[in-house]
């Protein structure tokens, strides 16, 4: 198109050096036509204190993007909170219940199992331990 300016390789590729991260991880809805894996911690995460998950209660975490439950024999279970449909984070809980906002799966938040389609996998279950009395949840294998 004449008049038009045409971006330099440097425009263009200082544009995409400074594009949000979260626009290329969770953030986005759609579904994954790449075949990526949803965006999940990377590093360890320090949640909350121990005391916050009593025993047979469930938390979400939704900064982490994880949920931590308590079984009645004090055992912690923790579990990614990227809806492994296409990757939206669930930032809702209903008492046990993980509800997506983008296509309506629902996943048991003390299993990780779907209770709801469109997703069909199970939300990715992540390492957790207590350290000095905070509840610290690590990236999966
Ligand atoms: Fe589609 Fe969660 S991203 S239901």
């Amino acid at each position: 198109m004449p008049g038009r300016p045409v971006p330099s390789r440097r425009t263009v590729l200082r544009t995409a050096a400074l594009t949000p991260v979260a626009a290329l991880g969770a953030a986005a809805c759609s579904p994954g036509d790449d075949g990526a894996a949803p965006a999940r911690p990377t590093a360890p995460v320090e949640l909350g204190a121990e005391g916050e998950v009593a025993k047979g209660a469930t938390k979400l975490y939704p900064d982490g993007n994880v949920v931590v439950s308590r079984a009645e024999d004090g055992t912690l279970k923790a579990f990614s909170t990227v809806c492994t449909h296409a990757g939206c984070p669930i930032k809702k809980l209903e008492g046990t219940k993980l509800v997506c906002p983008c296509h309506g799966s629902e996943f048991d938040a003390r299993t990780g199992e779907v209770l709801h389609a469109p997703a069909t996998a199970p939300l990715i279950e992540l390492p957790v331990r207590v350290e000095q009395g905070r509840i610290v949840a690590s990236p999966g294998a």
